[in-house]
């Protein structure tokens, strides 16, 4: 099964001397390429519900890693729990901020961090860690799981929702079929799809000290909804959200773009359980909950 999917463009060679400017974090770039919050705006009925799900209440530290413009962050916050978004991606950070304010919520704020590497959060600070399609993303994912076990209190949890790779519904094959279309990924490289693997999920929170009997995968559903054709909503992914926009790009310079469009309306055409004027896709991902 070919795995390769999301890569980051491959990292520039490090500098010679130190008056080179520090190489760009390729997974920060592939994130801010675009502009996910249009994204976002269509996945908010699935994350209030997802929210709704977990029995998140005032008085719980919320922890959202890969908060995006906070489509689970925002209805935890409503719930009146103290939520703190982290992502790497600054305009996703600062579009969330702007969310926060505009709907006066005191108790949530977004900074930029980076999922595997939470070094300016203490140990054991909150009740649940949400990470919703967020830090399956981030480089290095034994860190990854390392750190959210370690900033999650004793008795706490942690709820992840992972694309399922070669998972035929709307995300998980729009990444597969991107990845064919772009270069592949740098040595070294893990591929965020494999944290929708139950094994993988459970060998890296197992390594980060969790008990398999605390750990529980299960299949979910995420729905996108868009008020206009599939079309319609698959020119959302081509214009804005980074990993398709990157395929587009590569499509163009080998002279394969129209083929890449045809293969993604196939997908959204055959996905969309809606009318015709109208979209309506479920999404499967795996959801892993942890208990500390
Ligand atoms: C598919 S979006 C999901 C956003 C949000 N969780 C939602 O449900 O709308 C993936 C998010 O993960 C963020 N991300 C990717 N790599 C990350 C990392 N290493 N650390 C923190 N966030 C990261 C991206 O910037 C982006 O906001």
């Amino acid at each position: 099964m070919t795995l390769e999917t999301t890569q980051p463009v491959a990292a520039p060679a490090a500098p010679q001397n130190e008056n080179l400017p520090i190489p760009a974090n390729p997974n920060k770039a592939l994130w801010e390429k675009g502009d996910f919050t249009r994204l976002a705006a269509c996945m908010r009925e699935s994350g209030d519900e997802l929210i709704d799900s977990l029995g998140v209440r005032a008085g719980l530290d919320v922890l959202d890693l890969g908060c995006g413009d906070g489509t689970t962050a925002v209805p935890s916050a409503y719930r009146g729990a103290n939520v703190l978004g982290i992502d790497i991606a600054a305009n996703l950070v600062a579009a969330g901020n702007v969310r926060a304010r505009e709907a006066g919520l005191a108790n949530l704020r977004f900074e930029e961090g980076d999922a595997s590497h939470l070094d300016a959060l203490a140990d054991d600070s909150f009740d649940l860690v949400v990470s919703i399609f967020g830090a399956m993303f981030a480089p290095r994912p034994l860190d990854t799981a390392a750190e959210m076990v370690r900033v999650t209190r004793a008795g706490g949890r942690i709820v992840m929702g992972n694309w399922i790779p070669g998972d035929p519904t709307l995300i998980a094959h729009l990444l597969k079929i991107c990845a064919a279309y772009t270069s592949p990924p740098p040595e070294g490289f893990v591929s965020p799809v494999t944290w929708g693997q139950e094994d993988a999920a459970r060998e890296r929170f197992g390594a980060a000290g969790i008990a398999q009997d605390r750990i529980a995968c299960e299949r979910a559903t995420y729905t996108f909804r868009y008020a206009g054709t599939p079309r319609e909503f698959l020119t959302i992914f081509r214009d804005y959200y980074g990993p398709t926009m990157n395929a587009f790009e590569a499509a163009e310079k080998s002279g394969r773009r129209a083929e890449l469009q045809t293969e993604l309306e196939q997908l959204f055409e055959r996905e969309n359980r809606s009318g015709a004027d109208r979209t309506e896709i479920p999404a499967t991902y795996l959801k892993v909950t942890v208990r500390k």
